[in-house]
Parts: structure tokens; sequence; C-alpha cells
């Protein structure tokens, strides 16, 4: 079931997207919070910190992460450990060892995938934040991708991989492959908060919502949730 929220603009939909999240953190113990990167959360994770230096602790969070890059090493610039580093993580108090992210550069990676999905069933994830791509993917996974996949090595599409070729080098430093939660593992979460913004997100937003449930559209999937807020510009709502 989708609570949808349409506002005018990237910060409207941090400050909203901040609410829910204070709300599932406020409301918990032990709040167990599944993150994501990319430019959608940027927003929100400022208002996390920003929130944080007025007092707040997250000590009490635990995190996880929907994906990372195999075979770069974890300090490497372009790793989502240092994406949540830099964007979050540096600006909060929750210890190191309640954060938790693939290990893109493990000696074993299809056993890294079966010790994340184990880790998660420890801890249930209360909200998991997503962003949304514009062929409608979540995580890395990519259309295609069944339902029922649990966390997963993905072979990277090459349009993906040149569109992420600007922050590296050179197109041969882009990694293949990466880690990622599957759609099942996403839809077990106890609540999804996905915020889009841009007239780019417009078409996935639509499949998303009113389309097919189809894996043509991975996050048509969650037209099965029972619990997912959506929070939209008028951009991104512009074919509902
Ligand atoms: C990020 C992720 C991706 C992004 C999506 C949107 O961890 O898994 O699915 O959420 O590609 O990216 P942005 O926010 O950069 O438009």
């Amino acid at each position: 079931m989708f609570k949808i929220i349409v506002v005018e603009n990237y910060d409207e939909a941090s400050r909203e997207a901040f609410k829910v999240m204070k709300e599932v953190i406020d409301s918990n113990e032990r709040p167990v919070l599944g993150l994501a990167t990319g430019s959608t959360p940027i927003g929100l994770y400022k208002k996390m910190m920003a929130d944080h230096k007025t007092g707040t602790s997250y000590k009490k969070c635990i995190t996880f992460n929907l994906d990372e890059y195999i075979g770069l090493p974890k300090t490497h610039e372009q790793t989502y450990y240092t994406f949540m580093h830099d964007n979050l993580f540096n600006g909060l108090d929750i210890p190191e060892e309640n954060i938790h992210i693939p290990v893109g550069d493990s000696a074993n990676v299809p056993a890294e995938c079966i010790k994340y999905e184990e880790a998660m069933k420890e801890y249930h994830i209360d909200i998991q934040l997503l962003g949304i791509g514009g062929n409608g993917h979540i995580g890395f996974n990519e259309p295609g991708t069944p339902f029922d996949t649990l966390t997963h090595i993905v072979d990277l599409q090459e349009k993906t991989r040149q569109d992420n070729a600007r922050f590296f080098e050179h197109i041969d430093e882009v990694p293949t492959q990466a880690i990622t939660m599957g759609i099942a593992t996403i839809m077990k979460s106890k609540k999804v908060l996905l915020i889009a913004t841009g007239e780019n997100k417009a078409d996935a937003i639509y499949g998303m919502i009113k389309g097919p449930v189809s894996e043509a559209c991975p996050a048509s999937a969650l037209q099965n949730h029972n619990d997912v807020v959506v929070i939209v510009d008028k951009a991104a709502a512009s074919k509902l």
C-alpha cells in the first residue's frame, strides 16, 4: 500500500523524508535502518546530521546498506562505504560495529551475500530507504530481476557502467559487478520510504504505482508491500 506525498521540490522532499525517518527512530528502542546511496538521499542525510548536531544521539541505530561494488578496496573513493561515511556516518555517532555495508572486496563474495542476508534476519529492518532508477530499478536490481531474489551478485549493465564512468578516471576502472539486497530482501522490511525527484523519474514512478506488477519494473514489486511511503516532487509525480 502506497502513501504518496507530493511536494514542491527536493528540499521539501528531504524535509518530509526526515519526518518519516525520525518517527521510526524515535519510536524504536533499537531502530534498524536500511540505507541507500546516490544523489536522492543526500538532503535527508544532511537533515539527520543537523539533527545530531543539535544534540540527538543516533547511537542506538543499526544500519544496513542496500548495495556495494565488488572489487574495490573498502576505502577507494568510489565505494559506497566511502560515500556513506562522507555523507552520513562521519556526521553521526552510530558505533562502527552497528554499520553494515556489503563487503565488496571479500575473498568469498557468495559467502558474504549469505552472511549479509543472515545478519538482516537477526535485525529486522524497520525502515528501508530507497531511491529509484529511471528504469524502475531499486538497489542494483535491474529490470528482469526475479522478485524472489535475496542478497546476490549482479553483473552491472554496460549502460550503468557508462553512467558511472564519470566518477572514475577510466571506464576500465568501473567495477563490473556489485552486491545488492534482492527484491525479496527489500520486501521484508517493515516500512519502505522511497524518494524520487525530477522528470527523469516520472516513468519509473508511474510504473511502480500504476503499472502491472512485473519484473520489467522492479519497483512495481512494492505494490505488494503493506507500508510504502513515496515522497515525490511534482515533476516525478507528473505521469500519475
Ligand atoms: C543506491 C541504489 C540505487 C539508487 C538509484 C537512484 O544505493 O541502490 O538504486 O537509489 O539508482 O539513484 P539517484 O538517487 O542517484 O538518482
